[in-house]
């Protein structure tokens, strides 16, 4: 046995091959199942105890060349692998699934790029609301039919608990936790118990903006909302301000973006008025700042909100509201190279 152990070490040491699969061959003979080590430590238990040592060394030493030679031509073969393709390489390659961002997290993602630009920080607040935080202290009197304008959902009747119906609840959040100066834009989900049609939803999304310190004027108002809507809607894009009514607000005022389809001339997604409302804003009442603790005398504040819904739309010419919430891949795929 120790001679038969010898002649395989010398022909171990001895051994040459020529491709990765001799030598694989090579392994399989000496060290599967059933090759050449296998067998002679099997063979091992048979040998007389005189002369266990001996053989045991050599047995040991076999394996070892055994494994020297392997490790020494694995590495000469390994990057020589031919593999054979029974694939047509002139084909075109297969396409990933690349995911998408939801338009709605894209214009959303897009106004709050533009407002940090400007020095504006990121505020969030709670969708369950008190009424202290969503009516009261934004200057809703109890009973007041402003706040018909808003279909609430309620949770709890007295105190009343609800579901925010805009995110100018999280301006008297950050007014309640900051002291002037304040420049926040706050985006959130907000309800409203509306039939759902192709322009209206019970759920929807709007950012809110506030800036609060002293001296801050109208000018300054306009001069930051024509900026924002040169940056979303391109340069040449111009704004109008029209008189309107919000409880916090006075003046307040809604704003018209010219209508980058048709440049102002009028088609039929402006309704031949050359202009698109996006937005409602104004100079924060002063009875806001008090009801919030800050001096009415000392600071002036503006504040706007508006819908990213419809700004989505104004954007990607979306017609129907109601694409946002189906999640229908055909629709959300569309948005796969918007960033
Ligand atoms: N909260 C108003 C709404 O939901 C939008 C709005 C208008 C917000 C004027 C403001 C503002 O901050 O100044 O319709």
């Amino acid at each position: 046995m120790l001679d038969s152990i010898k002649n395989l070490i010398a022909e171990a040491n001895e051994f040459k091959a020529n491709s990765s699969s001799e030598l694989e061959e090579f392994r399989i003979r000496h060290f599967s199942k059933k090759g050449s080590l296998a067998q002679l430590f099997n063979d091992f238990k048979d040998v007389p105890n005189e002369k266990k040592k001996e053989v045991g060394q050599a047995l040991n030493e076999l394996k070892q060349a055994i494994q020297a030679k392997i490790d020494s031509l694995k590495d000469a073969f390994s990057g020589q692998e031919t593999v054979t393709l029974n694939k047509d390489l002139s084909l075109p390659a297969e396409s990933s699934m690349n995911g998408s961002r939801h338009p709605i997290s894209i214009v959303r993602g897009e106004i709050l790029d533009i407002f940090s630009r400007l020095g504006f920080t990121v505020s969030e607040g709670p969708e369950i609301e008190d009424d202290w935080h969503v009516f009261t202290s934004l200057n809703f009197p109890p009973e007041h039919p402003a706040r018909d304008m808003q279909d609430t959902f309620f949770i709890e009747k007295n105190p009343d608990i609800l579901l925010r119906t805009h995110t100018s609840s999280i301006q008297v959040r950050v007014m309640e936790n900051t002291k002037p100066p304040i420049r926040t834009i706050s985006p959130g989900r907000v309800f409203r118990n509306e039939a759902i049609s192709a322009r209206a939803h019970c759920i929807f999304h709007q950012v809110e903006g506030l800036y609060i310190d002293e001296n801050v004027s109208f000018a300054d108002l306009k001069q930051t909302l024509l900026y924002f809507a040169k940056e979303m809607f391109g340069e040449s894009t111009q704004i109008r301000l029209r008189p309107s009514y919000f409880p916090f607000t006075e003046p307040s005022a809604e704003m018209d973006v010219s209508c980058a389809l048709c440049g102002g001339k009028g088609c039929n997604v402006c309704k031949y008025t050359g202009w698109l409302e996006v937005l409602g804003c104004g100079m924060v009442d002063p009875a806001v700042l008090e009801n919030n603790n800050i001096d009415s005398k000392k600071y002036t504040g503006f504040a706007f909100g508006m819908g990213i819904e419809r700004l989505t739309m104004l954007k990607f010419q979306i017609r129907d509201l109601r694409l946002y919430f189906e999640n229908d891949a055909r629709f959300l795929r569309q948005f796969s190279g918007s960033f």
